[in-house]
Protein backbone atom coordinates (compact mmCIF):
# COMPACT_ATOMS: atom_id res chain seq x y z
CA UNK A 1 0.00 0.00 0.00
CA UNK A 2 1.23 3.44 -0.95
CA UNK A 3 1.15 6.25 1.88
CA UNK A 4 -0.97 8.99 1.06
CA UNK A 5 0.91 12.23 2.12
CA UNK A 6 0.07 15.75 1.91
CA UNK A 7 2.69 17.94 1.98
CA UNK A 8 2.57 21.67 2.29
CA UNK A 9 5.34 24.00 1.01
CA UNK A 10 5.10 27.33 2.71
CA UNK A 11 8.21 28.79 0.09
CA UNK A 12 9.95 31.86 1.50
CA UNK A 13 6.64 32.68 3.90
CA UNK A 14 6.18 33.11 7.59
CA UNK A 15 8.40 34.51 10.54
CA UNK A 16 9.07 32.14 13.43
CA UNK A 17 5.69 33.54 15.20
CA UNK A 18 3.99 33.28 12.14
CA UNK A 19 5.02 29.49 12.00
CA UNK A 20 4.15 28.21 15.87
CA UNK A 21 0.56 30.00 15.21
CA UNK A 22 -0.23 28.48 12.19
CA UNK A 23 0.92 24.75 13.59
CA UNK A 24 -0.62 25.51 16.72
CA UNK A 25 -4.12 26.22 14.99
CA UNK A 26 -3.28 23.43 12.18
CA UNK A 27 -2.94 20.84 15.33
CA UNK A 28 -6.24 22.15 17.04
CA UNK A 29 -7.98 21.64 13.62
CA UNK A 30 -6.58 17.61 13.24
CA UNK A 31 -8.77 15.19 14.80
CA UNK A 32 -6.04 12.32 14.89
CA UNK A 33 -7.95 10.08 13.24
CA UNK A 34 -6.39 11.52 9.96
CA UNK A 35 -5.13 8.50 7.72
CA UNK A 36 -2.88 10.52 5.50
CA UNK A 37 0.52 11.66 6.58
CA UNK A 38 0.78 15.44 6.90
CA UNK A 39 4.49 17.25 6.15
CA UNK A 40 5.08 21.07 6.31
CA UNK A 41 7.64 22.75 4.49
CA UNK A 42 8.88 25.39 6.50
CA UNK A 43 11.72 28.21 5.86
CA UNK A 44 15.20 27.02 7.17
CA UNK A 45 14.89 30.03 9.62
CA UNK A 46 11.55 28.40 11.44
CA UNK A 47 12.57 24.40 10.88
CA UNK A 48 13.78 24.75 14.88
CA UNK A 49 10.18 26.19 15.83
CA UNK A 50 8.49 23.97 13.69
CA UNK A 51 9.62 20.49 14.93
CA UNK A 52 9.02 21.66 18.65
CA UNK A 53 5.59 22.96 17.47
CA UNK A 54 4.45 20.09 16.10
CA UNK A 55 5.62 17.30 19.01
CA UNK A 56 2.99 15.11 19.85
CA UNK A 57 1.38 15.39 16.83
CA UNK A 58 0.90 13.55 13.72
CA UNK A 59 2.30 16.35 11.55
CA UNK A 60 6.33 16.34 10.28
CA UNK A 61 8.89 18.91 8.95
CA UNK A 62 10.66 19.33 5.98
CA UNK A 63 13.45 21.60 4.74
CA UNK A 64 12.82 23.35 1.31
CA UNK A 65 16.42 22.39 0.26
CA UNK A 66 19.79 21.36 1.50
CA UNK A 67 23.68 21.00 0.22
CA UNK A 68 24.82 17.42 -0.39
CA UNK A 69 27.87 17.91 2.12
CA UNK A 70 28.07 17.25 5.53
CA UNK A 71 29.61 20.51 6.80
CA UNK A 72 32.48 22.25 5.26
CA UNK A 73 33.07 25.45 3.06
CA UNK A 74 29.78 26.43 1.68
CA UNK A 75 28.87 29.70 3.03
CA UNK A 76 25.33 29.89 3.22
CA UNK A 77 24.14 26.22 2.62
CA UNK A 78 22.79 23.87 5.22
CA UNK A 79 23.71 20.35 5.58
CA UNK A 80 21.78 17.29 5.98
CA UNK A 81 23.30 16.98 9.24
CA UNK A 82 22.54 19.96 10.48
CA UNK A 83 18.64 19.01 9.34
CA UNK A 84 18.41 15.70 11.08
CA UNK A 85 20.23 17.12 14.25
CA UNK A 86 16.91 19.48 14.17
CA UNK A 87 14.43 16.59 13.89
CA UNK A 88 13.61 17.60 10.26
CA UNK A 89 12.96 14.46 8.60
CA UNK A 90 11.84 15.16 5.09
CA UNK A 91 13.18 17.98 2.52
CA UNK A 92 11.95 18.97 -0.94
CA UNK A 93 14.37 18.66 -3.43
CA UNK A 94 14.69 20.11 -7.25
CA UNK A 95 11.49 22.64 -6.57
CA UNK A 96 11.31 24.02 -9.97
CA UNK A 97 11.77 27.37 -8.40
CA UNK A 98 15.16 26.23 -7.69
CA UNK A 99 15.87 24.77 -11.07
CA UNK A 100 14.63 28.06 -12.40
CA UNK A 101 16.16 30.67 -10.22
CA UNK A 102 19.02 29.44 -8.89
CA UNK A 103 19.88 26.82 -12.23
CA UNK A 104 19.71 23.34 -10.44
CA UNK A 105 20.32 20.63 -12.62
CA UNK A 106 19.58 17.02 -12.36
CA UNK A 107 22.66 15.72 -12.03
CA UNK A 108 23.09 18.42 -8.93
CA UNK A 109 19.29 17.12 -7.53
CA UNK A 110 20.18 13.43 -7.82
CA UNK A 111 22.99 14.17 -5.24
CA UNK A 112 21.17 15.62 -3.14
CA UNK A 113 19.08 12.67 -3.02
CA UNK A 114 21.27 10.25 -2.53
CA UNK A 115 22.83 12.35 0.31
CA UNK A 116 19.39 13.51 1.87
CA UNK A 117 18.84 9.28 1.73
CA UNK A 118 21.90 8.63 3.35
CA UNK A 119 21.36 10.98 6.19
CA UNK A 120 17.67 9.13 6.70
CA UNK A 121 16.35 11.95 5.30
CA UNK A 122 13.18 11.33 3.21
CA UNK A 123 13.54 13.43 0.09
CA UNK A 124 10.46 15.30 -2.08
CA UNK A 125 11.89 14.96 -6.12
CA UNK A 126 9.50 17.63 -7.73
CA UNK A 127 9.69 17.17 -10.92
CA UNK A 128 7.18 18.52 -13.87
CA UNK A 129 7.01 20.05 -17.42
CA UNK A 130 6.50 23.74 -18.20
CA UNK A 131 4.06 25.21 -20.51
CA UNK A 132 5.99 25.15 -24.08
CA UNK A 133 6.91 21.47 -23.16
CA UNK A 134 3.32 20.22 -22.80
CA UNK A 135 2.25 22.35 -25.76
CA UNK A 136 4.99 20.76 -27.95
CA UNK A 137 4.05 17.35 -27.08
CA UNK A 138 7.30 16.71 -24.90
CA UNK A 139 5.33 16.02 -21.07
CA UNK A 140 6.33 12.74 -21.17
CA UNK A 141 10.11 13.42 -22.10
CA UNK A 142 10.99 16.00 -20.12
CA UNK A 143 9.42 14.07 -17.03
CA UNK A 144 11.00 11.13 -17.64
CA UNK A 145 14.35 12.89 -17.67
CA UNK A 146 13.63 14.55 -14.26
CA UNK A 147 12.65 11.07 -13.11
CA UNK A 148 15.73 9.37 -14.30
CA UNK A 149 18.26 11.75 -13.49
CA UNK A 150 16.88 12.41 -10.18
CA UNK A 151 16.93 9.12 -9.30
CA UNK A 152 19.86 7.88 -11.01
CA UNK A 153 21.84 5.35 -8.99
CA UNK A 154 19.60 4.70 -6.71
CA UNK A 155 18.74 0.31 -5.00
CA UNK A 156 15.15 -0.46 -4.89
CA UNK A 157 15.53 0.01 -1.15
CA UNK A 158 16.77 3.94 -1.43
CA UNK A 159 13.62 4.17 -4.05
CA UNK A 160 10.79 3.40 -1.82
CA UNK A 161 11.89 5.50 0.25
CA UNK A 162 11.61 8.34 -1.94
CA UNK A 163 8.71 10.68 -2.78
CA UNK A 164 7.97 11.77 -6.01
CA UNK A 165 5.94 14.97 -6.61
CA UNK A 166 4.42 16.20 -10.07
CA UNK A 167 4.58 19.67 -10.20
CA UNK A 168 3.34 21.04 -13.78
CA UNK A 169 4.95 24.13 -13.59
CA UNK A 170 2.05 25.51 -15.75
CA UNK A 171 -0.13 25.12 -12.76
CA UNK A 172 2.34 26.23 -10.02
CA UNK A 173 0.85 29.40 -8.53
CA UNK A 174 -1.85 30.04 -11.43
CA UNK A 175 -4.64 28.96 -10.20
CA UNK A 176 -5.00 26.14 -13.35
CA UNK A 177 -4.86 23.09 -12.01
CA UNK A 178 -4.42 20.29 -13.91
CA UNK A 179 -7.73 18.26 -14.83
CA UNK A 180 -8.07 15.01 -12.31
CA UNK A 181 -7.95 13.35 -16.03
CA UNK A 182 -4.87 14.58 -17.37
CA UNK A 183 -2.85 14.52 -13.96
CA UNK A 184 -3.82 11.18 -13.70
CA UNK A 185 -2.14 10.08 -17.34
CA UNK A 186 1.26 11.95 -16.50
CA UNK A 187 1.23 10.43 -12.89
CA UNK A 188 0.76 6.84 -14.62
CA UNK A 189 3.61 7.92 -17.41
CA UNK A 190 5.84 8.82 -13.94
CA UNK A 191 5.00 5.34 -12.60
CA UNK A 192 5.67 3.65 -15.68
CA UNK A 193 9.13 5.38 -15.95
CA UNK A 194 9.28 4.31 -12.13
CA UNK A 195 8.77 0.40 -13.05
CA UNK A 196 10.89 0.53 -15.92
CA UNK A 197 13.77 1.89 -13.24
CA UNK A 198 12.74 -0.39 -10.27
CA UNK A 199 10.08 -3.01 -11.58
CA UNK A 200 7.13 -3.74 -8.68
CA UNK A 201 8.89 -1.45 -6.42
CA UNK A 202 7.23 1.56 -8.29
CA UNK A 203 4.24 0.77 -6.95
CA UNK A 204 5.15 1.31 -3.50
CA UNK A 205 6.40 4.69 -4.57
CA UNK A 206 4.35 8.01 -3.50
CA UNK A 207 3.42 10.32 -6.24
CA UNK A 208 2.05 13.69 -5.04
CA UNK A 209 0.59 16.01 -7.35
CA UNK A 210 1.48 20.15 -7.20
CA UNK A 211 0.29 23.04 -8.82
CA UNK A 212 -2.79 25.31 -7.48
CA UNK A 213 -4.25 22.32 -5.67
CA UNK A 214 -6.65 24.02 -2.97
CA UNK A 215 -9.99 23.04 -0.67
CA UNK A 216 -12.17 22.53 -4.15
CA UNK A 217 -9.77 20.80 -6.23
CA UNK A 218 -7.95 17.89 -4.29
CA UNK A 219 -11.05 15.45 -3.63
CA UNK A 220 -11.08 14.82 -7.49
CA UNK A 221 -7.25 15.15 -7.83
CA UNK A 222 -6.99 12.78 -4.55
CA UNK A 223 -9.42 10.17 -5.89
CA UNK A 224 -7.45 9.38 -8.84
CA UNK A 225 -5.37 6.34 -8.67
CA UNK A 226 -2.19 7.33 -9.18
CA UNK A 227 -1.99 10.26 -7.25
CA UNK A 228 -1.06 9.70 -3.61
CA UNK A 229 -0.92 12.73 -1.98
CA UNK A 230 -0.13 16.63 -2.60
CA UNK A 231 2.25 19.33 -2.32
CA UNK A 232 0.53 22.51 -1.18
CA UNK A 233 2.09 26.31 -1.92
CA UNK A 234 -0.53 28.90 -1.61
CA UNK A 235 -3.48 26.74 0.20
CA UNK A 236 -0.76 25.76 3.18
CA UNK A 237 0.00 29.13 4.26
CA UNK A 238 -3.39 29.08 5.93
CA UNK A 239 -4.59 26.37 8.71
CA UNK A 240 -8.37 26.18 7.27
CA UNK A 241 -7.23 25.65 3.86
CA UNK A 242 -4.68 23.46 4.83
CA UNK A 243 -7.12 21.27 6.84
CA UNK A 244 -9.32 21.15 3.78
CA UNK A 245 -6.63 19.23 1.91
CA UNK A 246 -6.12 16.91 4.57
CA UNK A 247 -9.38 16.16 4.93
CA UNK A 248 -10.13 15.54 1.48
CA UNK A 249 -7.20 12.64 1.61
CA UNK A 250 -9.10 10.90 4.26
P1 LIG B 1 0.80 26.38 -5.47
O1 LIG B 1 -0.03 25.37 -4.71
O2 LIG B 1 0.83 27.73 -4.83
O3 LIG B 1 0.43 26.40 -6.92
O4 LIG B 1 2.32 25.87 -5.39
C1 LIG B 1 2.60 24.55 -5.68
C2 LIG B 1 4.01 24.27 -5.35
O5 LIG B 1 4.93 24.79 -5.97
C3 LIG B 1 4.29 23.40 -4.20
O6 LIG B 1 5.62 23.03 -4.16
Amino acid sequence: MRKTIIAGNWKMNKTVEETKSMLIELKKLMTGKESVEVVIGAPFTSLESAVKAVEGSRISIAAQNMYPKSSGAYTGEISPEMLKDLGVEYVILGHSERREYFKESNEFINEKVKCALSYGLTPILCIGEKLEDRENGRTLEVNEKQVREGLANLTNEEAVKVIVAYEPVWAIGTGKTATPEMAQETHKEIREVLKAMFGDTSEEITIQYGGSMNAKNAKELLAMNDIDGGLVGGASLEAGSFIEIIKAGL
